[in-house]
């Protein structure tokens, strides 16, 4: 039985990726803030764990990943935040606080995720360890505005790619995926698509993950993005 642990689960496309691989059999791992509210999670059928997890918290990914004995194959840090203010993200409006609240969220906060259970990921067989990532970490594809957003996602693929490449020798795929403009709180309404599509394409990039010299930057089409 695959094994996957995921964070941000209580809502948007993390709580459909739970539906996703619950739906599918595996045993899930379903970590989110604040679980005694997480009701659309806990009504989630199959085997299905729910931890609580801030992911800036590393207490409780202590607690989490010692709670946890039996290998994981598939870890997806998924939970983050575009920032607190929408408004005070251009260049010139930027602060040090909203800046670092989202770097530590996004950033800090998935790689210590994929840090805390990689001991999980080393005794399991699927070996994929995956961040969920953004377009707008492309710098080819950069345009304005969103600027903590932005950084914060071209940072974490550059953590994930060199993650690749210190983890391929031990047979560890890694991926910094792209959901597509996804209909949750934070793609908002006008998105392409659903959270239930992006999820289970994402999970079908998954699982052609191989481990290699880069993180593999995919959209939930398989589509290459370019960094
Ligand atoms: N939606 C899109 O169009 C889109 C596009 C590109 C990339 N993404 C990325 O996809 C991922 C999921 O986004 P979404 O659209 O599903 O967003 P969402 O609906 O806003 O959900 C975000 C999730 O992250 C959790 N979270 C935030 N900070 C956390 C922390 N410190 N510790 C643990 N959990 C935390 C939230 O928990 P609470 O409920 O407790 O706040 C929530 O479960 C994010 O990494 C996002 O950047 C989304």
């Amino acid at each position: 039985m695959t094994t996957v642990l995921i964070t941000g689960a209580n809502r948007g496309i993390g709580l459909e990726f739970v539906r996703h691989y619950a739906g599918e059999g595996a045993k899930v791992h379903a970590c989110c803030r604040t679980p005694e509210e997480a009701r659309d999670l806990k009504a989630v059928s199959g085997d299905v764990t729910v931890h609580a997890l801030d992911t800036t918290n590393q207490g409780q990914l202590d607690a989490v990943a010692n709670s946890i004995e039996e290998p994981v194959d598939i870890v997806i840090a998924n939970a983050g935040v575009y920032g607190r203010s929408r408004s005070e993200q251009s260049f010139e409006a930027l602060s040090a606080d909203e800046l670092n609240y989202t770097l530590n969220v996004n950033v800090t906060g998935s790689l210590k995720t994929l840090q805390a259970f990689l001991p999980h990921v080393r005794k399991g067989e699927g070996k994929k360890m995956v961040a969920i990532t953004s377009k707008m970490g492309s710098i080819e594809d950069a345009s304005g505005g969103a600027v903590a957003y932005r950084a914060s996602k071209t940072a974490l693929n550059m953590v994930m790619s060199a993650g690749a490449f210190e983890l391929k020798g031990e047979g560890i795929a890694v991926g910094t995926l792209h959901p597509g403009w996804v209909r949750t709180d934070m793609g908002g309404p006008n998105g392409n698509i659903s959270p239930e599509e992006s999820a289970k394409g994402l999970a079908k990039v998954i699982d052609g993950l191989q481990p290699a010299d880069k993180a593999a930057f995919l959209d939930y089409a398989g589509k290459e993005i370019p960094w």
